[in-house]
Protein backbone atom coordinates (compact mmCIF):
# COMPACT_ATOMS: atom_id res chain seq x y z
CA UNK A 1 0.00 0.00 0.00
CA UNK A 2 1.44 3.50 -0.93
CA UNK A 3 0.45 7.30 0.03
CA UNK A 4 1.36 10.13 -2.64
CA UNK A 5 2.04 13.31 -1.94
CA UNK A 6 2.80 16.10 -4.16
CA UNK A 7 5.57 18.77 -3.83
CA UNK A 8 5.96 21.41 -6.22
CA UNK A 9 8.72 23.09 -7.49
CA UNK A 10 8.52 26.37 -8.61
CA UNK A 11 11.65 28.70 -9.60
CA UNK A 12 9.04 32.15 -9.03
CA UNK A 13 9.14 30.56 -5.75
CA UNK A 14 12.66 29.77 -5.00
CA UNK A 15 13.88 33.39 -6.35
CA UNK A 16 11.74 34.88 -3.27
CA UNK A 17 13.67 32.15 -1.33
CA UNK A 18 17.21 33.44 -1.80
CA UNK A 19 18.12 32.42 1.29
CA UNK A 20 17.42 28.23 0.09
CA UNK A 21 20.46 25.93 -1.27
CA UNK A 22 18.38 23.92 -3.26
CA UNK A 23 19.89 20.98 -5.21
CA UNK A 24 21.52 22.44 -8.98
CA UNK A 25 19.17 19.64 -10.93
CA UNK A 26 15.90 21.14 -8.67
CA UNK A 27 16.71 24.40 -9.50
CA UNK A 28 17.20 24.17 -13.22
CA UNK A 29 13.51 22.85 -13.93
CA UNK A 30 10.56 25.85 -14.43
CA UNK A 31 7.13 24.41 -12.37
CA UNK A 32 8.21 21.12 -12.52
CA UNK A 33 6.05 18.63 -10.33
CA UNK A 34 7.28 15.44 -8.87
CA UNK A 35 5.57 12.77 -6.49
CA UNK A 36 7.72 11.04 -3.79
CA UNK A 37 6.34 7.87 -2.98
CA UNK A 38 5.63 7.22 0.41
CA UNK A 39 5.74 3.45 1.64
CA UNK A 40 4.17 1.84 4.93
CA UNK A 41 5.17 -0.71 4.21
CA UNK A 42 8.19 -0.75 6.56
CA UNK A 43 5.55 0.09 9.00
CA UNK A 44 3.49 -2.86 8.65
CA UNK A 45 6.91 -5.20 9.06
CA UNK A 46 6.68 -4.22 12.53
CA UNK A 47 4.49 -5.99 14.32
CA UNK A 48 3.80 -3.69 18.55
CA UNK A 49 2.80 -5.54 21.37
CA UNK A 50 1.59 -3.58 23.72
CA UNK A 51 0.37 -5.00 26.69
CA UNK A 52 1.04 -2.47 28.77
CA UNK A 53 -0.47 1.43 30.10
CA UNK A 54 1.24 4.98 30.04
CA UNK A 55 2.42 4.04 33.85
CA UNK A 56 4.44 1.07 33.36
CA UNK A 57 5.60 2.53 30.09
CA UNK A 58 7.60 4.59 32.25
CA UNK A 59 9.16 2.22 34.71
CA UNK A 60 12.78 0.82 33.33
CA UNK A 61 11.93 -2.63 34.16
CA UNK A 62 9.44 -2.67 30.67
CA UNK A 63 10.62 -2.91 27.74
CA UNK A 64 8.80 -2.96 24.36
CA UNK A 65 9.18 -4.63 21.65
CA UNK A 66 8.85 -4.51 18.15
CA UNK A 67 9.58 -7.50 15.58
CA UNK A 68 11.28 -9.17 18.22
CA UNK A 69 13.49 -5.98 18.91
CA UNK A 70 13.34 -5.29 22.28
CA UNK A 71 13.02 -1.11 23.24
CA UNK A 72 13.72 -0.21 26.55
CA UNK A 73 11.63 2.74 27.31
CA UNK A 74 14.41 5.18 27.89
CA UNK A 75 17.95 5.16 29.15
CA UNK A 76 19.89 7.11 31.17
CA UNK A 77 22.31 6.68 34.35
CA UNK A 78 19.90 7.60 37.29
CA UNK A 79 16.14 8.33 37.48
CA UNK A 80 16.65 9.22 41.06
CA UNK A 81 18.62 12.45 39.85
CA UNK A 82 15.15 13.86 38.66
CA UNK A 83 14.50 16.36 41.22
CA UNK A 84 17.96 17.76 41.15
CA UNK A 85 17.04 18.14 37.70
CA UNK A 86 14.07 19.74 38.00
CA UNK A 87 15.40 22.60 39.69
CA UNK A 88 18.16 23.20 36.77
CA UNK A 89 14.98 22.93 34.21
CA UNK A 90 13.24 25.75 36.50
CA UNK A 91 15.98 27.58 36.42
CA UNK A 92 16.52 27.42 32.84
CA UNK A 93 12.98 28.14 32.32
CA UNK A 94 13.82 31.95 33.70
CA UNK A 95 16.78 32.66 31.60
CA UNK A 96 14.64 31.81 28.23
CA UNK A 97 12.04 34.36 27.65
CA UNK A 98 12.18 33.50 24.06
CA UNK A 99 11.45 29.82 24.11
CA UNK A 100 9.07 30.45 27.09
CA UNK A 101 6.82 32.80 25.43
CA UNK A 102 6.81 29.90 22.05
CA UNK A 103 5.21 27.35 24.61
CA UNK A 104 2.77 30.46 25.88
CA UNK A 105 1.70 31.27 22.17
CA UNK A 106 1.62 27.76 21.00
CA UNK A 107 0.99 25.42 23.49
CA UNK A 108 -2.92 25.49 23.34
CA UNK A 109 -3.17 25.33 19.62
CA UNK A 110 -0.59 22.20 19.57
CA UNK A 111 0.78 22.92 15.71
CA UNK A 112 3.26 19.39 16.22
CA UNK A 113 0.39 17.29 17.04
CA UNK A 114 1.69 14.26 15.30
CA UNK A 115 5.00 15.30 15.04
CA UNK A 116 6.81 12.07 15.62
CA UNK A 117 10.10 13.93 16.50
CA UNK A 118 13.71 12.18 17.15
CA UNK A 119 16.51 14.39 18.71
CA UNK A 120 19.71 14.30 18.81
CA UNK A 121 21.48 17.24 19.96
CA UNK A 122 23.67 17.75 23.87
CA UNK A 123 21.07 16.83 26.73
CA UNK A 124 21.47 19.90 29.09
CA UNK A 125 18.81 21.79 31.04
CA UNK A 126 18.45 24.55 28.04
CA UNK A 127 17.71 21.48 25.39
CA UNK A 128 15.43 19.78 28.44
CA UNK A 129 13.05 23.46 28.46
CA UNK A 130 13.61 22.96 24.58
CA UNK A 131 11.92 19.34 24.85
CA UNK A 132 9.46 19.95 27.34
CA UNK A 133 8.28 23.17 25.05
CA UNK A 134 8.17 20.82 21.51
CA UNK A 135 6.57 18.39 24.00
CA UNK A 136 3.28 20.84 24.96
CA UNK A 137 3.09 21.82 21.29
CA UNK A 138 1.82 18.20 20.53
CA UNK A 139 5.03 16.65 19.33
CA UNK A 140 6.01 12.92 20.24
CA UNK A 141 9.68 13.15 21.43
CA UNK A 142 11.95 10.59 21.29
CA UNK A 143 16.22 11.93 22.35
CA UNK A 144 19.77 11.22 22.58
CA UNK A 145 22.84 12.91 22.60
CA UNK A 146 25.58 13.91 19.69
CA UNK A 147 28.00 13.80 22.41
CA UNK A 148 28.74 10.98 24.71
CA UNK A 149 30.52 13.50 27.42
CA UNK A 150 27.86 16.47 27.26
CA UNK A 151 24.43 14.95 28.73
CA UNK A 152 23.31 16.27 32.20
CA UNK A 153 22.17 13.35 33.88
CA UNK A 154 20.24 14.72 36.38
CA UNK A 155 18.32 17.02 33.53
CA UNK A 156 17.86 13.47 31.40
CA UNK A 157 16.14 12.05 34.98
CA UNK A 158 13.50 15.10 34.91
CA UNK A 159 12.83 14.60 31.56
CA UNK A 160 12.24 10.85 31.81
CA UNK A 161 9.90 11.56 34.66
CA UNK A 162 8.22 13.79 32.69
CA UNK A 163 7.57 11.30 30.50
CA UNK A 164 9.82 11.94 27.35
CA UNK A 165 12.19 8.96 25.97
CA UNK A 166 15.47 10.06 26.71
CA UNK A 167 18.48 7.82 25.39
CA UNK A 168 21.94 9.38 26.97
CA UNK A 169 23.86 9.30 29.60
CA UNK A 170 27.59 10.98 29.98
CA UNK A 171 30.20 8.78 29.56
CA UNK A 172 28.44 6.57 26.56
CA UNK A 173 31.35 4.77 24.69
CA UNK A 174 30.94 5.67 20.81
CA UNK A 175 29.15 2.55 20.64
CA UNK A 176 27.01 3.44 23.18
CA UNK A 177 25.86 6.61 21.54
CA UNK A 178 25.08 5.03 18.22
CA UNK A 179 23.12 2.24 20.12
CA UNK A 180 21.05 5.42 21.67
CA UNK A 181 20.30 7.19 18.30
CA UNK A 182 18.98 4.05 17.33
CA UNK A 183 16.28 3.77 20.00
CA UNK A 184 15.21 6.81 19.02
CA UNK A 185 13.94 6.03 15.24
CA UNK A 186 10.87 4.02 16.20
CA UNK A 187 8.58 5.10 18.73
CA UNK A 188 6.57 3.01 20.62
CA UNK A 189 3.50 2.01 18.64
CA UNK A 190 5.95 0.68 15.84
CA UNK A 191 5.87 3.93 14.01
CA UNK A 192 9.11 5.46 12.74
CA UNK A 193 10.35 9.13 13.15
CA UNK A 194 8.62 11.57 10.72
CA UNK A 195 11.04 14.65 11.84
CA UNK A 196 14.15 15.25 13.03
CA UNK A 197 16.00 17.70 15.28
CA UNK A 198 20.04 17.40 14.48
CA UNK A 199 23.35 18.55 15.74
CA UNK A 200 26.08 17.91 13.58
CA UNK A 201 24.38 15.32 11.16
CA UNK A 202 24.47 12.45 13.77
CA UNK A 203 21.02 11.37 13.35
CA UNK A 204 20.22 12.60 9.92
CA UNK A 205 23.22 10.83 8.96
CA UNK A 206 22.70 7.40 10.67
CA UNK A 207 18.40 7.44 8.74
CA UNK A 208 20.78 8.34 5.38
CA UNK A 209 22.84 5.49 5.85
CA UNK A 210 20.64 2.86 7.33
CA UNK A 211 17.28 3.59 7.21
CA UNK A 212 16.91 4.99 3.56
CA UNK A 213 13.68 3.72 3.13
CA UNK A 214 12.29 5.90 6.14
CA UNK A 215 13.46 8.95 4.79
CA UNK A 216 10.08 9.76 2.27
CA UNK A 217 8.32 10.05 5.32
CA UNK A 218 10.32 12.64 6.91
CA UNK A 219 9.08 15.92 6.63
CA UNK A 220 12.15 17.42 7.35
CA UNK A 221 15.21 18.15 9.65
CA UNK A 222 16.64 21.12 11.77
CA UNK A 223 20.15 21.05 12.19
CA UNK A 224 21.77 22.86 14.96
CA UNK A 225 25.39 23.65 14.33
CA UNK A 226 28.09 24.63 11.69
CA UNK A 227 30.01 21.20 10.97
CA UNK A 228 26.17 19.42 10.81
CA UNK A 229 25.39 22.30 7.59
CA UNK A 230 29.38 21.74 6.11
CA UNK A 231 28.27 17.69 6.20
CA UNK A 232 24.30 18.36 4.89
CA UNK A 233 26.13 20.61 2.26
CA UNK A 234 28.19 17.64 0.97
CA UNK A 235 25.13 14.95 0.80
CA UNK A 236 23.30 17.72 -1.23
CA UNK A 237 26.01 18.30 -3.86
CA UNK A 238 25.88 15.01 -4.38
CA UNK A 239 22.60 14.99 -4.95
CA UNK A 240 21.91 12.30 -1.73
CA UNK A 241 20.18 14.33 0.68
CA UNK A 242 16.69 12.83 0.96
CA UNK A 243 14.32 15.74 2.85
CA UNK A 244 13.87 19.65 3.82
CA UNK A 245 16.21 20.37 6.17
CA UNK A 246 16.38 24.02 8.22
CA UNK A 247 19.84 25.30 8.67
CA UNK A 248 18.87 26.98 12.14
CA UNK A 249 22.59 27.72 12.70
CA UNK A 250 22.74 30.60 10.22
CA UNK A 251 19.93 32.06 11.68
CA UNK A 252 22.27 35.21 12.54
CA UNK A 253 20.37 35.23 16.00
CA UNK A 254 22.08 31.94 16.58
CA UNK A 255 25.34 31.67 14.86
CA UNK A 256 26.25 35.70 15.71
CA UNK A 257 25.18 34.71 19.53
CA UNK A 258 25.06 30.91 20.76
CA UNK A 259 28.83 30.50 18.64
CA UNK A 260 29.90 34.15 19.62
CA UNK A 261 28.52 35.23 23.11
CA UNK A 262 27.93 31.72 24.07
CA UNK A 263 30.89 29.93 23.43
CA UNK A 264 33.23 33.07 24.66
CA UNK A 265 31.93 32.09 27.94
CA UNK A 266 31.66 28.82 27.69
CA UNK A 267 34.84 28.23 26.95
CA UNK A 268 36.22 29.93 30.00
CA UNK A 269 33.78 28.09 32.02
CA UNK A 270 35.16 24.57 30.50
CA UNK A 271 38.88 25.40 30.60
CA UNK A 272 38.63 26.58 34.50
CA UNK A 273 36.61 23.44 35.88
CA UNK A 274 38.97 21.18 34.15
CA UNK A 275 42.07 22.65 34.82
CA UNK A 276 41.57 25.93 37.33
CA UNK A 277 44.35 27.63 35.17
CA UNK A 278 44.97 31.23 35.47
CA UNK A 279 44.24 32.42 32.18
CA UNK A 280 44.77 36.38 32.41
CA UNK A 281 48.48 36.78 31.28
CA UNK A 282 48.82 33.48 29.43
CA UNK A 283 49.76 33.31 25.37
CA UNK A 284 46.52 31.28 24.01
CA UNK A 285 46.28 30.36 20.29
CA UNK A 286 42.50 30.08 19.05
CA UNK A 287 42.66 28.17 15.93
CA UNK A 288 39.69 29.57 13.62
CA UNK A 289 38.60 33.16 13.71
CA UNK A 290 35.17 32.27 12.47
CA UNK A 291 32.23 33.38 15.10
CA UNK A 292 33.70 31.14 17.56
CA UNK A 293 37.01 31.54 17.34
CA UNK A 294 35.97 35.25 17.60
CA UNK A 295 33.49 34.87 20.53
CA UNK A 296 36.24 32.82 22.67
CA UNK A 297 39.25 34.96 21.50
CA UNK A 298 37.45 38.40 22.94
CA UNK A 299 36.36 36.24 26.56
CA UNK A 300 39.83 35.42 26.61
CA UNK A 301 41.24 38.88 25.96
CA UNK A 302 38.88 40.14 28.17
CA UNK A 303 40.44 38.13 31.10
CA UNK A 304 43.99 39.09 30.35
CA UNK A 305 45.12 36.62 27.95
CA UNK A 306 47.69 37.51 25.36
CA UNK A 307 45.67 35.76 22.10
CA UNK A 308 47.21 34.64 18.99
CA UNK A 309 45.04 33.55 15.76
CA UNK A 310 45.57 31.12 13.07
CA UNK A 311 43.61 30.95 10.42
CA UNK A 312 43.44 30.37 6.57
CA UNK A 313 40.93 32.68 5.44
CA UNK A 314 42.36 36.46 4.76
CA UNK A 315 39.39 37.78 5.72
CA UNK A 316 39.05 36.60 9.34
CA UNK A 317 42.66 36.92 9.12
CA UNK A 318 42.10 40.86 8.70
CA UNK A 319 39.58 40.93 10.96
CA UNK A 320 41.78 39.46 13.71
CA UNK A 321 44.70 41.95 13.11
CA UNK A 322 42.40 44.48 12.84
CA UNK A 323 40.45 43.07 16.34
CA UNK A 324 44.45 43.74 17.87
CA UNK A 325 45.42 39.87 17.78
CA UNK A 326 48.60 38.49 16.44
CA UNK A 327 47.58 36.57 13.81
CA UNK A 328 50.53 33.91 12.64
CA UNK A 329 50.83 30.25 11.54
CA UNK A 330 50.71 27.34 13.26
CA UNK A 331 54.24 25.99 12.45
CA UNK A 332 55.14 29.57 14.45
CA UNK A 333 52.19 29.87 17.50
CA UNK A 334 52.55 25.52 18.90
CA UNK A 335 55.79 27.01 20.31
CA UNK A 336 54.18 30.07 21.52
CA UNK A 337 51.08 28.93 23.02
CA UNK A 338 50.02 27.92 26.77
CA UNK A 339 46.87 26.80 25.99
CA UNK A 340 45.29 26.33 22.92
CA UNK A 341 41.71 26.18 21.50
CA UNK A 342 40.34 24.86 18.33
CA UNK A 343 37.62 26.57 16.26
CA UNK A 344 37.51 25.74 13.01
CA UNK A 345 34.71 22.38 12.49
CA UNK A 346 37.88 21.03 10.78
CA UNK A 347 39.73 17.98 11.10
CA UNK A 348 43.71 17.83 12.39
CA UNK A 349 44.93 21.52 12.94
CA UNK A 350 46.73 19.97 15.95
CA UNK A 351 48.92 17.15 14.70
CA UNK A 352 51.96 15.59 16.27
CA UNK A 353 54.30 17.69 14.49
CA UNK A 354 52.89 20.65 16.47
CA UNK A 355 52.65 19.17 19.52
CA UNK A 356 56.35 17.77 19.95
CA UNK A 357 57.42 21.46 19.69
CA UNK A 358 54.81 23.11 22.41
CA UNK A 359 55.90 23.75 25.78
CA UNK A 360 55.35 21.56 28.80
CA UNK A 361 51.97 21.38 30.77
CA UNK A 362 50.48 22.85 27.61
CA UNK A 363 46.29 22.52 27.56
CA UNK A 364 44.90 21.77 24.54
CA UNK A 365 40.87 22.19 24.05
CA UNK A 366 38.55 22.03 21.02
CA UNK A 367 35.56 23.96 20.97
CA UNK A 368 34.42 23.06 17.85
CA UNK A 369 31.37 20.07 17.03
CA UNK A 370 33.89 17.09 16.04
CA UNK A 371 36.79 15.21 17.67
CA UNK A 372 39.60 15.52 15.48
CA UNK A 373 40.58 19.16 15.35
CA UNK A 374 43.40 17.59 17.65
CA UNK A 375 44.82 14.13 16.68
CA UNK A 376 44.42 12.60 20.20
CA UNK A 377 44.74 9.23 18.14
CA UNK A 378 48.54 10.42 17.63
CA UNK A 379 48.74 11.65 21.25
CA UNK A 380 47.50 7.86 22.55
CA UNK A 381 49.86 6.39 19.99
CA UNK A 382 53.03 8.21 21.02
CA UNK A 383 52.37 9.36 24.43
CA UNK A 384 54.91 7.11 27.10
CA UNK A 385 52.52 7.71 29.64
CA UNK A 386 49.06 8.66 30.49
CA UNK A 387 47.60 9.90 33.84
CA UNK A 388 44.05 10.73 34.66
CA UNK A 389 43.66 13.35 36.44
CA UNK A 390 39.89 13.38 37.10
CA UNK A 391 37.29 12.61 34.80
CA UNK A 392 37.59 14.33 32.01
CA UNK A 393 41.05 15.71 32.16
CA UNK A 394 44.02 13.90 31.59
CA UNK A 395 47.85 14.49 31.21
CA UNK A 396 49.77 12.57 28.37
CA UNK A 397 53.68 12.69 28.88
CA UNK A 398 55.46 12.84 25.65
CA UNK A 399 58.99 11.20 24.96
CA UNK A 400 60.31 14.38 24.58
CA UNK A 401 60.26 14.94 28.46
CA UNK A 402 57.30 17.18 28.16
CA UNK A 403 53.29 16.94 28.66
CA UNK A 404 50.19 17.62 27.27
CA UNK A 405 46.99 18.43 29.41
CA UNK A 406 44.44 17.47 27.26
CA UNK A 407 40.66 17.96 28.68
CA UNK A 408 37.49 16.42 27.07
CA UNK A 409 39.77 13.87 25.13
CA UNK A 410 39.66 16.86 22.39
CA UNK A 411 36.01 16.44 22.46
CA UNK A 412 33.81 19.50 22.74
CA UNK A 413 35.30 21.32 25.98
CA UNK A 414 32.56 23.91 27.25
CA UNK A 415 29.96 21.19 27.17
CA UNK A 416 31.89 18.08 28.41
CA UNK A 417 33.68 19.81 31.19
CA UNK A 418 30.79 22.49 32.39
CA UNK A 419 27.57 22.67 30.69
CA UNK A 420 27.78 24.30 27.92
CA UNK A 421 26.06 27.86 26.91
CA UNK A 422 24.19 29.99 28.99
CA UNK A 423 20.17 30.12 28.94
CA UNK A 424 19.49 32.80 27.44
CA UNK A 425 22.01 32.86 24.47
CA UNK A 426 20.57 29.30 23.89
CA UNK A 427 17.05 30.53 24.29
CA UNK A 428 17.64 32.27 21.03
CA UNK A 429 19.07 28.94 19.11
CA UNK A 430 16.28 26.93 20.47
CA UNK A 431 13.64 29.32 19.67
CA UNK A 432 14.60 28.86 16.02
CA UNK A 433 14.94 25.32 16.85
CA UNK A 434 10.96 25.70 17.85
CA UNK A 435 10.09 27.86 14.18
CA UNK A 436 11.79 25.84 12.61
CA UNK A 437 9.98 22.65 13.65
CA UNK A 438 6.57 24.87 13.28
CA UNK A 439 7.50 25.42 9.56
CA UNK A 440 8.52 22.10 8.32
CA UNK A 441 5.49 20.36 9.70
CA UNK A 442 2.69 23.00 9.23
CA UNK A 443 4.13 24.39 5.84
CA UNK A 444 4.75 20.40 4.27
CA UNK A 445 5.43 20.57 0.99
CA UNK A 446 6.44 23.64 0.74
CA UNK A 447 10.02 23.33 1.54
CA UNK A 448 11.50 21.63 -0.93
CA UNK A 449 14.42 19.11 -0.69
CA UNK A 450 17.16 20.94 -0.09
CA UNK A 451 18.94 23.16 2.87
CA UNK A 452 17.16 26.91 4.12
CA UNK A 453 17.38 29.43 6.77
CA UNK A 454 14.38 31.01 8.64
CA UNK A 455 13.10 34.08 7.24
CA UNK A 456 14.59 37.39 8.24
CA UNK A 457 10.95 38.21 9.69
CA UNK A 458 11.70 35.14 12.00
CA UNK A 459 14.82 35.98 13.09
CA UNK A 460 13.66 39.13 13.81
CA UNK A 461 11.06 37.85 16.10
CA UNK A 462 13.31 36.01 18.03
CA UNK A 463 15.61 38.55 18.56
CA UNK A 464 12.33 40.81 20.01
CA UNK A 465 11.03 38.24 21.96
CA UNK A 466 14.37 38.52 24.01
CA UNK A 467 14.96 42.12 24.22
CA UNK A 468 12.09 43.21 26.79
CA UNK A 469 14.31 40.65 29.33
CA UNK A 470 17.44 42.75 28.84
CA UNK A 471 15.10 45.98 29.40
CA UNK A 472 16.53 46.94 26.03
CA UNK A 473 13.67 49.82 24.44
CA UNK A 474 13.78 50.42 20.48
CA UNK A 475 13.16 53.01 18.59
CA UNK A 476 10.85 53.35 15.84
CA UNK A 477 10.82 54.42 12.32
CA UNK A 478 9.31 57.69 11.72
CA UNK A 479 6.86 57.67 8.47
CA UNK A 480 9.42 59.73 6.76
CA UNK A 481 12.64 57.75 7.72
CA UNK A 482 10.77 54.45 6.70
CA UNK A 483 10.28 56.21 3.05
CA UNK A 484 13.85 57.24 2.94
CA UNK A 485 15.32 54.12 3.85
CA UNK A 486 12.44 51.99 2.19
CA UNK A 487 12.16 49.74 5.31
CA UNK A 488 8.87 49.04 6.77
CA UNK A 489 8.44 50.35 10.35
CA UNK A 490 8.23 46.84 11.41
CA UNK A 491 10.82 45.17 9.36
CA UNK A 492 12.60 43.25 8.04
CA UNK A 493 15.20 45.86 9.08
CA UNK A 494 17.69 44.44 6.85
CA UNK A 495 18.46 42.66 3.24
CA UNK A 496 18.63 38.45 3.64
CA UNK A 497 22.60 39.03 2.82
CA UNK A 498 23.16 41.79 5.86
CA UNK A 499 26.45 40.97 7.58
CA UNK A 500 25.77 42.19 11.01
N1 LIG B 1 30.82 24.02 21.43
C1 LIG B 1 29.80 24.73 21.11
O1 LIG B 1 28.97 25.06 21.96
C2 LIG B 1 29.63 25.16 19.69
C3 LIG B 1 28.67 26.14 19.37
C4 LIG B 1 28.57 26.55 18.05
C5 LIG B 1 29.40 26.00 17.08
N2 LIG B 1 30.30 25.04 17.43
C6 LIG B 1 31.23 24.43 16.46
O2 LIG B 1 32.42 25.22 16.40
C7 LIG B 1 33.03 25.07 15.11
C8 LIG B 1 33.26 26.45 14.49
O3 LIG B 1 32.00 27.06 14.25
P1 LIG B 1 31.89 28.53 13.64
O4 LIG B 1 30.45 28.86 13.64
O5 LIG B 1 32.86 29.44 14.28
O6 LIG B 1 32.36 28.24 12.14
P2 LIG B 1 32.97 29.33 11.13
O7 LIG B 1 32.91 28.70 9.81
O8 LIG B 1 32.32 30.64 11.38
O9 LIG B 1 34.50 29.46 11.61
C9 LIG B 1 35.46 28.49 11.44
C10 LIG B 1 36.76 29.23 11.09
O10 LIG B 1 37.83 28.30 11.07
C11 LIG B 1 38.70 28.68 10.03
N3 LIG B 1 39.56 27.56 9.65
C12 LIG B 1 39.24 26.48 8.90
N4 LIG B 1 40.33 25.69 8.76
C13 LIG B 1 41.34 26.29 9.42
C14 LIG B 1 42.71 25.96 9.62
N5 LIG B 1 43.26 24.87 9.09
N6 LIG B 1 43.46 26.79 10.38
C15 LIG B 1 42.94 27.91 10.91
N7 LIG B 1 41.64 28.29 10.75
C16 LIG B 1 40.86 27.48 10.01
C17 LIG B 1 37.75 29.12 8.91
O11 LIG B 1 38.39 29.92 7.95
C18 LIG B 1 36.70 29.87 9.70
O12 LIG B 1 36.98 31.25 9.78
C19 LIG B 1 32.09 24.17 14.32
O13 LIG B 1 32.50 22.84 14.44
C20 LIG B 1 30.76 24.36 15.03
O14 LIG B 1 29.89 23.31 14.78
C21 LIG B 1 30.45 24.63 18.71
Amino acid sequence: MSVKRRFTIDVECLSNQEESENSPKLNQTRQKRFCRQLSDHNCEEYEWIDGFNKEQKQSENIRFFYSGIEKLPYKIADINLAELGRKALTMAEAEMPGVMQLRKIHGQKKPLKGVRLAGCLHVTAQTGVMIETLHELGAEIQWSCCNPLSTQDDVAAALVKAGIAIYAWKGETDEEKLWCIDQTIYFPDGQPLNAILDDGFNLARIVHEKYLHLTSLIHGSSEETTAGITKLRKILKEQKLKFPVINVNDSVTKSKFDNNYGCGESLIDGIKRATDVMIGGKVVVVIGYGNVGKGCAKALSGLGARVIITEIDPICALQAAMDGYQVITMAEACKKGQIFVTATGSTGLIRGEHMMEMRDMVILCNIGSGQTEIDVVWLKQNAVKIENVKPQVDIYHLSNGRAIILPADGRVVNLSCAHGNPSFVMSNSFSNQILAQIELFTKKGQYLIGIHTLSKTLDEAVASAHLEYLNVKLDTLTPTQSTYIDVHPFGPFKPYYYRY
